[in-house]
């Protein structure tokens, strides 16, 4: 094992291109990342009524994570977070979410994955839901954060009204209620808008398509590739197309989760047509816990506590697969792992030159390729409005968890467990509410009061300690407020806003 990694090393120096693969190309990288999806959604992670073939087959055929986070409770800071390997309090992507006429967005001198991989002549695209600001001319849309390509919505589809669109064909109006008062949803391609409002039922195929065309294209030009696709689904409100409404057994959710699904598996044909399979990273994961306040809308957190816009498991341990046939084994992992480590795992397999900035993740080859053990000791907790004045919610270090505040959340509203609820106001504790993960993965059973946790509690206090003096909290980015003269209008001139913003 020794002399493999040392040999591993020799030849990351001597081809710095090419780190791990011993043939001499660059693999490309497909990131999946679905919306407001829990831990116990897919068939794979237990989930009785769920269809989910081509995320089961990626998990049968690929490596499972246990104990897999992103870094946030909630959408835009998780995105951030995953994009950047850095926790959203240093980028300042709080609190809360980006909406369509928000003033700030991702800061430009940001590194995200796409602009990592640039360097090396990567061809990048992102399809979906990007929700890192749109911002005073269009500045902050992904075309500026490295990616050559973008399809999509750049926000949540409910930040807009959507009691007049149709979700599930033939004219199944959406569900429930959006955002009102704001401009219809808007479909970019690159930084111009395309369709205005979006029409869902066909949105997933022009996904697909593009996903499949791209992977074709640059596959037959031999040029790597970066996929990006954060999909809309499973948020709400939830919509498919023909292929999918009506077809799954656990309803409206299910069919979006169904449409999602068939994505996943129509870009794995096309790597299999275009004979790049083995030679593709593809990862999935979750930007956050399941909306619980949606009901049997919303997803579901499996065993674990709450979920959305809490710091209870259920709000971040979050479902993940890799898959890369030949190079991955099949198998699960138990390592503690984050979205924060997939910048620092792109840079590793392909000698691209890491940021120069204070980063928050670990290199995940040796779990990957080695199941070896994970360089990350530690998972960091911030609500979904962190501050210098409380700071960490809570602190993971290795099975064990402490809590310093606690507090609900209306996105985790209407569960039988009252401490889910926006009605569970924040709450410091002192002593920290402390959890054995392993044993206990559902934060049931305090262990504080008994005298022999002393000094786990004195790991973690020390481990958060040391962890929050390096902080340095970003400006706020959200906080900058919003105007509604930049919600995105394909008819820039028309009267009365935002009624008028409408091209289809
Ligand atoms: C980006 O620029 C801002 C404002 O100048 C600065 O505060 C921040 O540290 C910079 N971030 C990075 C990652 O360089
Ligand atoms: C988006 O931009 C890329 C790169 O400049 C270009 O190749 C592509 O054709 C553009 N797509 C659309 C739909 O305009
Ligand atoms: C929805 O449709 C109704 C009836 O056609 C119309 O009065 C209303 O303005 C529409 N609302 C939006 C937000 O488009
Ligand atoms: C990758 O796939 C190609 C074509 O399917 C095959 O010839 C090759 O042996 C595979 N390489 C590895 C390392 O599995």
């Amino acid at each position: 094992m020794e002399y493999h990694c040392t040999l591993v090393f020799v030849l990351a120096t001597l081809l710095p291109h090419n780190c791990v693969t011993l043939d001499s190309q660059l693999p490309n990288f497909i990131l999946l990342f679905a919306d407001d999806l829990g831990f116990g959604d897919l068939g794979c992670y237990g989930h009785p009524s769920s269809a989910t073939p081509n995320l089961d087959k990626l998990a049968s055929n690929g490596l499972r994570f246990t104990d897999f986070y992103c870094s946030s409770p909630v959408c835009s800071p998780s995105r951030a977070a995953l994009l950047t390997g850095r926790y959203q309090t240093r980028s300042g992507i709080y609190p809360g979410v980006f909406y369509p006429g928000s003033r700030g967005g991702l800061p430009l001198n940001e590194t995200t994955i796409a602009e990592v991989l640039k360097p090396l002549g990567y061809a990048t695209a992102i399809i979906g839901k990007w929700h890192l600001g749109v911002g005073p001319d269009r500045m902050y849309l992904p075309t500026n954060q490295g990616f050559d390509h973008y399809l999509g919505i750049p926000y949540s589809h409910d930040q807009g009204p959507c009691q007049n669109l149709t979700c599930f064909p033939p004219d199944i109006k959406c569900f429930g209620t959006c955002d009102q008062g704001l401009v219809t949803i808007p479909l970019f391609a690159n930084d111009t808008i395309k369709q205005q409002p979006v029409s869902l039922p066909d949105l997933e195929k022009s996904y697909s398509d593009f996903a499949t065309q791209f992977i074709m294209t640059n596959t037959m030009r031999k040029q790597p590739f970066f996929l990006y696709y954060p999909s809309h689904h499973t948020h709400h409100p939830q919509f498919a197309g023909k292929g999918t409404a009506r077809m799954s057994r656990r309803g409206p959710f299910g069919d979006a989760l169904m449409e999602f699904d068939g994505t996943v598996g129509s870009i794995i044909q096309a790597l299999v047509d275009s004979r790049a399979h083995n030679n593709t990273f593809v990862f999935f994961t979750s930007d956050n816990g399941p909306s619980l306040m949606r009901m049997s809308r919303g997803g579901n957190a499996g065993p674990l506590k709450c979920g959305k816009g809490t710091t209870y498991e259920g709000g971040m341990r979050v479902p993940a697969i890799a898959y890369w046939p030949g190079r991955i084994k099949p198998g699960v992992t138990h390592a503690l792992t984050s979205t924060l480590d997939l910048l620092p795992t792109v840079a590793r397999l392909t000698g691209a030159k890491l940021p120069r900035v204070q980063l928050d993740g670990f290199d995940m080859s040796d779990i990957l390729f080695r199941r070896g053990p994970s360089k990350r000791e530690a998972m960091f907790y911030y609500p979904t409005d962190p501050s210098e004045k409380h700071g960490l919610f809570a602190v993971r270090v290795g099975r064990y968890k402490a809590h310093y505040y606690t507090q609900g959340s209306i996105l985790s509203d209407t569960t039988p467990d009252q401490d889910c609820h926006e009605t569970a106001h924040l709450e410091r504790h002192d002593p920290p509410l402390l959890f054995d993960l392993e044993a206990d993965p559902s934060e049931n059973y305090n262990l504080a009061t008994h005298s022999e946790y002393k000094a786990v509690l004195q790991l973690i206090q020390d481990v958060k300690t040391e962890f929050e003096g390096g902080m340095v909290f970003g400006e706020a980015q959200v906080g900058k407020g919003t105007d509604p003269a930049l919600e995105p209008c394909c008819a820039p001139q028309c009267t009365p806003k935002p009624t008028c913003c409408s091209c289809s």
